[in-house]
Parts: C-alpha cells; sequence; structure tokens
C-alpha cells in the first residue's frame, strides 16, 4: 500500500512558534499557565504539563507572579487588561495572522459597520474577534453559514472571518449578503497556512483510496480539513493517534494518502505514516 503525504500538512507557524515561546518561558525550570490549553492537540497538552506548561480555566486559576502565555488564537482584550492589571509576567503567544484578524474587526467597528465575523461560535478565536469588535463600540454577529446571519442588520456591514474557515465559507456569508442588497466591507483573513494545508488536502483526497487525517477532535482546522477530505474521498478518517487507526479501513486500497491539522506536530504525523506503511 503506497502512503502519500498531502503537499501541506502539519504544524503551521503560529503554533509552531506558541511552542517555542511556551517551552521558552518554563525553560529554567519554572512554571507557566496557558488559559485554556495551548493548541487544540490533547496530547501535545499533555506532553507541555510534563515540562511546567499547565492549561487552567481562567485567570482567577493563576496566583499573583505566574507568567501568563496568550494562546496561538488570541483572547480578548479584557483578559489581557486583567492580566496587566495584576502585573502577571505576559507571553503573547497570539499567531500574527489571529492578530491581523483582531485589528481587522476593530477597524471594520470603528468604521461604524455592523461587524459579521465568520466563524464557530464560541470558538476563542472568535470570542477574541467579537470582543475586539465590541470594544469599538459595533454591533457583532457571528454566522457559520448563510443560516446564522440575523434577520436585521444595522448599517453598513463588514465581514471579518475566522482565520481556519473556508473561503468558501466566507464566499456563502457575502453571497447571501449580497442577496439582501447589502455591499459589505469584506476583510479576507483565512490564513496563507490554513488555505494552503485545505487545497492541499482536497487535492490529495481526490487522487487516493483512503485519506487519514490527524489531529485533534478539538481542533477547528483539523475537523474542516476532515470535512474537506470527506467530500471529496468518502473513506476519510479523522485520528488522533496511530492507535486508533484500524488495518480494516484499508482493505483492497492501493494508495492511502495522510494530512494533519495545523496544531499536529510532525512526530504525530511521522509515527501514523510508519505505521501505515507497516500494513
Ligand atoms: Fe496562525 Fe494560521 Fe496557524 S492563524 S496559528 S498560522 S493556522
Amino acid at each position: 500500500m503506497k502512503v502519500v503525504r498531502a503537499a501541506y500538512a502539519g504544524a503551521c507557524y503560529g503554533v509552531q512558534r506558541a511552542l517555542d515561546l511556551a517551552l521558552k518561558a518554563v525553560e529554567d525550570g519554572g512554571a507557566a499557565y496557558t488559559l485554556g490549553p495551548l493548541i487544540h492537540n490533547p496530547q501535545v497538552v499533555r506532553q507541555l504539563e510534563e515540562r511546567g506548561v499547565r492549561a487552567v480555566d481562567g485567570a482567577d486559576d493563576v496566583r499573583d507572579g505566574d507568567t501568563v502565555i496568550i494562546r496561538s488564537h488570541g483572547v480578548t482584550p479584557e483578559v489581557k487588561r486583567m492580566a496587566q492589571a495584576r502585573n502577571l509576567p505576559l507571553v503573547d503567544a497570539t499567531c500574527p495572522h489571529v492578530a491581523r484578524a483582531q485589528k481587522a474587526a476593530a477597524q471594520l467597528a470603528e468604521q461604524g459597520r455592523h461587524v459579521v465575523v465568520v466563524g464557530e461560535a464560541g470558538h476563542p478565536e472568535v470570542e477574541g474577534l467579537v470582543a475586539y469588535a465590541r470594544e469599538a463600540g459595533a454591533p457583532v454577529s457571528v454566522a457559520a453559514g448563510p443560516d446564522d446571519l440575523p434577520d436585521a442588520l444595522e448599517g453598513p456591514v463588514g465581514v471579518v472571518v475566522q482565520t481556519t474557515q473556508t473561503s468558501e465559507a466566507l464566499d456563502a456569508v457575502v453571497a447571501a449578503l449580497e442577496e439582501r442588497g447589502v455591499e459589505p466591507l469584506v476583510k479576507n483573513t483565512v490564513c496563507f497556512a490554513t488555505r494552503q494545508r485545505q487545497e492541499a488536502a482536497a487535492a490529495l483526497a481526490d487522487e487516493v483510496d483512503a485519506i487519514v487525517v490527524i489531529g485533534g477532535r478539538n481542533s477547528s482546522n483539523t475537523t474542516r480539513l476532515a470535512d474537506i477530505c470527506a467530500a471529496a474521498c468518502p473513506r476519510t478518517h479523522h485520528v488522533e493517534t496511530p492507535g486508533e487507526i484500524d488495518p480494516a479501513w484499508f482493505e483492497g486500497c492501493d494508495t492511502v494518502g495522510v494530512t494533519a491539522g495545523a496544531s499536529t506536530p510532525e512526530e504525530q504525523i511521522d509515527a501514523v505514516t510508519s505505521l501505515l506503511e507497516g500494513l
């Protein structure tokens, strides 16, 4: 069975940067805290914990003097202010692409627009984008798709998008707005790494008999990769670890594809690839 890896797969620049910053924060044996898991990859989060980087629910769980690491998804301005007010040492690992989306949300709001955030309601990055727009005084709506758009949109509209969404999701929302006669100002903040991984996964899923998508089940970008692959290849399997792989999935397959989300480190991809090659 031939195993083919997607041209672009696995840990992106923003995740690698967050991991490097977190490990640097504890290199002298200290402890540091992330508000929620640093990345959406349970295996990596466990390894980080062993090195002193712990995930807590909120800033209230952090003691004075403890270092707080802001995740690649970013946080709301309020959380940043709270940490600063308590003089907690801050390591800002917000991905620069997320920071750009936060800035775009605030700018649209400052222009007096109703801000539509295309993304997953409740996702930490989306909560940050919503908060940046609200702080600038705008009404804000979150829409994963056209059905989530509110009936009434006040005034001119601006659209910003969660960095790990598909461009198709953005286009669908924009098209629905245009059908209503709204001409939104659109900031396409889907990040380059996400686009590359999605396009490479779609191309590979078209060519192979089955495809394995590796990454956290709680990872929004990995789940989206799995959806994209499943649309082209019905034998798509989303796994977090090699132990979940069932050889029966690949019966009669000549070629199996492998791809991985932006929060999946190289070792996890290698482990799955070696197992598949051994089948
Ligand atoms: Fe940043 Fe894009 Fe990765 S937003 S964290 S480079 S998926």
